[in-house]
């Protein structure tokens, strides 16, 4: 399958052909240039592991959601010392997977 990028946005669309306007941003078909072999192939070989990452984002939200509401419980000391490390990796997680998603995307990776 081709792949089409926009050149004002950077929205990439698959098909035969590019779309007549950008999903994203409404240019007509004329912004969009053929993307690569290789870099398409980047583009595929990433997709599954972004996805990944955002579920693991998605992971970390609920895991300090749910850290903050054993912080605010505060049944006893011992646990809320165990739900403020909790937090504390679930916002090291989160990072670590945007800085990941961030690295990616520079690299064309999308
Ligand atoms: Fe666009």
């Amino acid at each position: 399958m081709k792949l089409w990028k926009c050149q004002v946005c950077g929205y990439i669309a698959e098909g035969d052909s590019a779309p007549e306007t950008c999903p994203k941003c409404g240019v007509n078909k004329e912004k969009f240039t053929q993307v690569s072999e290789e870099d398409a192939a980047k583009i595929y070989r990433s997709d599954k592991t972004n996805d990944l990452h955002v579920q693991l984002i998605h992971l970390a939200m609920k895991m300090d959601a749910v850290a903050k509401a054993g912080i605010e419980d505060n049944l006893d000391p011992g646990c809320v010392h165990v739900f403020e490390a909790a937090k504390a990796h679930a916002w090291e997680i989160k990072q670590m997977a945007k800085a990941e998603l961030a690295g990616h995307i520079a690299k064309g990776k999308y």
